[in-house]
C-alpha cells in the first residue's frame, strides 16, 4: 500500500517508521518548519505543507489535504503529530485506512495533553493506542494498545518519555499489520487475523 503520514510536530514517530522500514510515499504537515519535514527531507519523502490559514474553513483544507493524498496516489494515512480533526472529507474517502495514535489507553484521556494530565491524576498505568479514524474524536476502533506504568520516582519527563518509547515500538508494528492485511477495518469493527484464526472486535 501506498502510505502517507500526517505530521505536524518532531516528527519521532515517522522516524521511527522509517527506521522500522516502512515506506512512507508522502508526508503532509499541517505546520511550517517542524522537525517531521526535516526527517522528510533526510528521508527522501516527499513532502507538503498545507497551512489551515490558507483556506476558508475546515472543509476547504480538508479537500486541499485529499486532493494532495489523490495526486500522489496514497491508499493508507497514518497521523503522527498532526493536531486537528478531520472532517468526513477525508474519514470516508479513507474509511478503514487511516490510523491515529494517542497517547494514552483510550477511551481515557481523549483529547490535548493526554500524558500530562495523566500523569497529574497520579494514575498507576497510562499506555498508547493506535486506532482506526471515524468522525468522533478518538473514538474510532482501536487496532492495539500498550500500556506504560507512571512509577513513583517519575517525573513528567520520565512518564512523558516512556510514553514516547512504547508509541515507537507500536506504531510502526500496527502500521505493517494493517498494510499485510493482518487487521482489516469490517463494517465498523477490527478484525485480527494470526496463524489459521481470525477474531473480531468493536467499541
Ligand atoms: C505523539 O505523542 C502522538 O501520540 C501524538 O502526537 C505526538 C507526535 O509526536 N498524536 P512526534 O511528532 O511523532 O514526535
Amino acid at each position: 500500500m501506498r502510505w502517507a503520514v500526517l505530521v505536524g510536530g518532531t516528527g519521532s514517530n515517522l522516524k521511527a517508521l522509517l527506521a522500522f522500514g516502512l515506506r512512507v510515499d508522502l508526508v503532509v504537515s499541517h505546520r511550517p518548519g517542524v522537525g517531521a519535514l526535516d526527517i522528510a527531507a533526510e528521508h527522501g519523502v516527499p513532502a507538503r505543507v498545507i497551512l489551515p490559514k490558507d483556506y476558508a474553513d475546515r472543509l476547504a483544507y480538508d479537500q486541499a489535504v485529499c486532493a494532495c493524498l489523490e495526486e500522489f496516489g496514497i491508499e493508507a494515512v497514518a497521523m503522527a503529530g498532526f493536531l486537528r480533526w478531520l472532517s468526513p472529507a477525508v474519514t470516508a474517502r479513507y474509511r478503514g485506512a487511516i490510523l491515529n495514535l494517542h497517547p494514552s489507553l483510550l477511551p481515557s484521556y481523549t483529547g490535548l495533553h493526554a500524558i500530562e494530565r495523566a500523569f497529574t491524576d497520579r494514575v498507576l498505568w497510562s499506555g498508547v493506542t493506535v486506532h482506526f479514524v471515524d468522525e468522533g474524536h478518538d473514538t474510532g476502533p482501536i487496532v492495539a494498545q500498550v500500556p506504560v506504568p507512571r512509577l513513583l520516582e517519575d517525573t513528567p519527563a520520565d512518564f512523558e518519555r516512556r510514553i514516547h518509547q512504547a508509541e515507537h515500538h507500536l506504531y510502526p508494528r500496527a502500521i505493517q499489520a494493517v498494510d499485510q492485511g493482518w487487521v482489516r477495518f469490517i463494517d465498523g469493527m477490527v478484525s485480527h487475523q494470526g496463524g489459521n484464526r481470525e477474531w473480531m472486535h468493536g467499541r
